[in-house]
């Protein structure tokens, strides 16, 4: 894709899969923060467009999306449909599945390692926030973004779902910094290394399935 002064970071996930990788390898947000200028973004990190196309070169294997769906072109229906189908059933899923895992790890190794402790109520924090989140967006407001005629008539909705985006955003954040993305001590054991792959998952897909709402979703109403 072209870009110009005006290109956001959310533009470019939506036009390109591969700059999900590059986003994240550089830790620039672009799903609660997708509105930013991609040139100031990349400026933050000191990189180079030039630089940012090599490193786009570089994804041999994109972590989402890896058929480079254009999402945008979707109506808004059929991407609420598949929001749902995907992204929501995954979460649900992930977190019913981390939740109990997690909690036996704390029993057998939180003495032995007790951040453990600070990233677990992270995660029942953001599982309980997202819960809530998932249920009244099936049954309350993708509704009314269907049903709307204009942007000015959920308005209110949107910003009090991005709200709850950007919440669910900092646990995530808070997570990855006390774990250094996840990523497990050579003397962990299987269970630790378990636990952290699969709220890697859960974390990556979060981050795509908050770009696919704020990045595309709200911007089609
Ligand atoms: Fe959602
Ligand atoms: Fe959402």
């Amino acid at each position: 894709m072209e870009f110009n002064d005006k290109t956001t970071v959310g533009e470019v996930v939506t036009k390109d899969n591969r700059a999900f990788n590059v986003f994240f390898s550089l830790e620039i947000d672009f799903c609660c923060d997708g509105e930013d200028n991609l040139f100031k973004a990349l400026d933050s990190k000191d990189t180079t467009i030039e630089k940012f196309e090599e490193l786009l070169g570089q994804v041999k294997h994109p972590v989402s999306n890896k058929e480079n769906i254009m999402y945008d072109t979707y109506k808004k229906e059929e991407l609420i449909k598949s929001i749902v189908e995907h992204q929501h059933k995954y979460a649900k899923m992930m977190m019913s599945k981390i939740d109990p895992l997690f909690l036996g790890l704390l029993v057998e190794e939180g003495k032995d390692c007790e951040i453990l402790f600070d990233v677990y109520k992270l995660f029942g924090h953001m599982k309980s926030d997202l819960a809530q989140h998932l249920i009244k967006e099936e049954t309350i407001d993708f509704l009314k973004i269907i049903n709307a005629k204009d942007e000015a008539e959920v308005d209110d909705i949107v910003n009090i779902l991005k709200d709850e985006h950007e919440d669910v955003g900092h646990m995530m954040e808070k997570m990855v910094e006390l774990t250094d993305w996840f990523n497990p001590s050579n003397n962990s054991s299987e269970k630790t290394k378990e636990v952290f792959k699969l709220l890697n998952d859960l974390v990556v897909d979060t981050h795509f399935h908050i770009h696919l709402e704020n990045n595309i979703l709200f911007k089609e109403i």
